[in-house]
C-alpha cells in the first residue's frame, strides 16, 4: 500500500501545477491528481517525497542503465566536478570529450570513426540530418536532399526531427512547418497492409503447418509468427526498391530505428529487413542512418541493435545516440558518421565547407565523464551477458500471455518490449488512443509499486538493463498478474 500525499507532497503538487508545463501530457488530466514527485532513487529504485518505493519499470523515459546513484559514476561525475563542469568543444576540446569519442569509435560497428556531440536524441538526429544533406552537396550532388523514414517512426521533437517521425497524433498543427517525408511501410504485425494480409492468407507454411487461411500454430501473437514476418520483409523492402527507384536522385539518406521502433509502440522489424534496407542503400547509392537513441546501450542485447543484422562493412553511415549513453544521468547525445561522411566537409576555409552546427553544452565534460564510467561498467558487470538472460525472461513472461484475450500482441527485442491491448477474437481490435486501458493497467500497477508509462495501448516494458533477475522476475510477475486479472 502506498503511503497518502502528505502536506509537502501536496504543496509541491500545488506549485508543480500552477508552473510546470510537463512533455507529452494532457494538462487537463495532470492537474486531476497529486503528482507523484520522485526525490531520490536508490540502484532500480525510485522513491517519491512521501518514502513510496516503485521500480523504475521504465528506467526513467528509458535511459538509465546501470541505476540510480551508481558508485562509479558518481565518483567520475564529483571528480569531474572538482576539476570543471563545464568548458566548450567551440574552438577547445577536454579530456572527457577526448576520451569518450576515441572509445565510442571504438566500440561502434564498422567504420563509424568520427563523433559529433550534442545534448538530447533530437539533436542528434538534427546533426545526422546535416551530415547526410551536406555531404551529398559538397560530393556535388545537391539534389540529394530527402530523406526516407520508416512509417510510425518517433525521432524527437526538434522541427526535423518531426518531419521523418511523423504522425497526426503528435504533429498535424505543426505540419505546415515540417518538410516532405517519403515513407517506407510499416512493419507493424499489427496494423498490416492489405497486400501482406492477402498474401498471407493464401499462403501454408511448413513451420507451424499452418493451412492457408487458417492462424499461426506456433503462437497466437502476430509478431511472433515467421511466415508473417516474412511477408512483412517482402513487401517493405518491394516497396523501398520502388522508392528508390523513382527517388534516389533526390534522397540523402534512410532513417530508422533499427531492429525495433520504440515510441512507435515497440515495433520490432524482422531480423533481415535491416540487412536488406542496408542492401538496397548501397544499390541505389544513399546513405543510412540508424536512430539507436532508444535501441542503443545494451537495451536490444548487443551494445548497438544495427551490430546484429549488418554484415561486416554494411552498417549505418551515421548513428545517432543518445539516452542510455551517459548511463541515463545526463544529458549528452553523439551523432557518429564514417571519415567519408566527415571527409565530405573538409576543405579550406574558403571552400565553405565547414558544418556550421554545435550547440553550447556540446561535450559537456561532466556527462562525458558519466559515460566514459557507464561504458566501463558494461565490461566490469559483463551487463550485455546479464541483458541476455533477462530478455530470455521476459519472453517467457509474454509468452503467459498467450491465453490472454485482451493481449492482441507482444513484441520483443532483447529487454524492450510491448503488450498491446486491445481484443484478441474472431474480429481482432487495436483500440484507438483514447481508451486508455493501458494507462488504467499502469495506474494499477503503481499501487503494487511498479512504475511503467504506456504508449496508447502498449503496455512499454524498459527495465534498467541492469535490473537483478529477481527483482525483474517480481516487475514482471505484476505486470502479467495485472493484465490477466483486468476486467475489460
Ligand atoms: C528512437 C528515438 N529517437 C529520438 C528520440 C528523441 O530523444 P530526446 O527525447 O532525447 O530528444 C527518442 C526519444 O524517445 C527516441 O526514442
Amino acid at each position: 500500500m502506498l503511503k497518502p500525499p502528505s502536506e509537502r507532497t501536496r504543496h509541491l503538487g500545488k506549485l508543480d501545477h500552477a508552473h510546470i508545463w510537463h512533455p507529452f501530457t494532457q494538462m487537463n488530466q495532470w492537474i486531476e491528481d497529486v503528482p507523484v514527485i520522485i526525490e531520490r532513487g536508490e540502484g532500480p529504485y525510485i522513491f517519491d517525497c512521501d518514502g513510496n518505493r516503485y521500480i523504475d519499470g521504465v528506467s526513467s523515459l528509458w535511459c538509465n542503465v546501470h541505476g540510480h546513484r551508481v558508485p562509479r559514476i558518481d565518483q567520475a561525475i564529483r571528480q569531474q566536478l572538482d576539476r570543471i563542469a563545464h568548458t566548450t568543444l567551440l574552438g577547445l576540446s577536454s579530456p572527457p570529450a577526448v576520451e569518450f569519442a576515441a572509445m565510442l569509435a571504438g566500440c561502434a560497428p564498422g567504420g563509424l570513426n568520427r563523433v559529433f556531440y550534442s545534448d538530447s536524441g533530437a539533436t542528434a538526429l538534427e546533426v545526422g540530418f546535416k551530415m547526410a544533406v551536406g555531404y551529398w552537396y559538397h560530393r556535388g550532388q545537391p539534389s540529394k536532399h530527402q530523406f526516407i523514414g520508416l512509417a510510425g517512426a518517433y525521432h524527437g521533437d526538434t522541427a526535423a526531427a518531426m518531419s521523418v517521425g511523423y504522425s497526426d497524433l503528435f504533429h498535424l498543427p505543426f505540419r505546415p512547418m515540417l518538410f516532405p517525408v517519403r515513407w517506407m511501410p510499416s512493419p507493424d504485425p499489427v496494423r498490416l497492409p492489405d497486400p501482406v494480409r492477402d498474401a498471407y492468407r493464401r499462403a501454408s507454411c511448413e513451420r507451424c503447418g499452418r493451412n492457408a487461411g487458417e492462424p499461426c500454430a506456433a503462437s497466437t501473437f502476430p509478431s511472433r509468427c515467421p511466415l508473417l514476418a516474412e511477408r512483412i520483409t517482402e513487401y517493405v523492402l518491394a516497396e523501398l526498391r520502388a522508392l528508390l527507384e523513382k527517388h534516389s536522385k533526390d534522397t540523402a539518406a534512410i532513417v530508422l530505428e533499427p531492429l525495433m521502433q520504440g515510441a512507435a509502440g515497440m515495433i520490432g522489424q524482422p531480423p533481415v529487413l535491416l540487412r536488406g534496407i542496408a542492401r538496397l542503400a548501397r544499390e541505389f547509392d544513399v546513405l543510412v542512418m540508424a536512430d539507436e537513441v532508444a535501441t542503443g546501450f545494451g537495451r536490444t542485447g548487443t551494445l548497438f541493435a544495427c551490430e546484429q543484422e549488418y554484415e561486416a562493412g554494411d552498417g549505418p553511415d551515421i548513428l545517432c545516440l543518445a539516452k542510455g549513453i551517459s548511463g541515463g544521468y545526463l544529458p549528452l547525445a553523439a551523432t557518429l558518421c564514417t571519415d567519408e561522411v566527415e571527409g565530405a566537409f573538409r576543405g579550406r576555409i574558403e571552400d565553405r565547407r565547414t558544418l556550421f552546427h554545435g550547440h553550447t553544452y556540446t561535450g559537456n565534460p561532466l556527462a562525458c565523464a558519466a559515460a566514459i564510467a557507464s561504458l566501463e561498467l558494461f565490461n566490469t558487470n559483463r551487463l550485455l551477458e546479464h541483458i541476455q538472460e533477462s530478455a530470455r525472461r521476459i519472453g517467457h513472461a509474454m509468452t503467459r500471455l498467450e491465453s490472454c484475450p485482451h493481449v492482441l500482441d507482444v513484441r520483443q527485442k532483447g529487454i524492450m518490449a510491448g503488450i498491446e491491448i486491445g481484443r484478441r477474437d474472431d474480429a481482432p481490435e487495436a483500440f484507438d488512443f483514447t481508451r486508455q486501458v493501458a494507462r488504467e493497467m499502469c495506474m494499477a500497477m503503481r499501487s503494487r509499486g511498479l512504475m511503467l508509462r504506456p504508449l496508447g495501448n502498449v503496455l512499454v516494458l524498459m527495465p534498467i538493463p541492469a535490473m537483478a533477475h529477481d527483482l525483474l522476475d517480481q516487475m514482471l510477475d505484476i505486470i502479467v498478474e495485472t493484465i490477466e486479472t483486468w476486467k475489460m
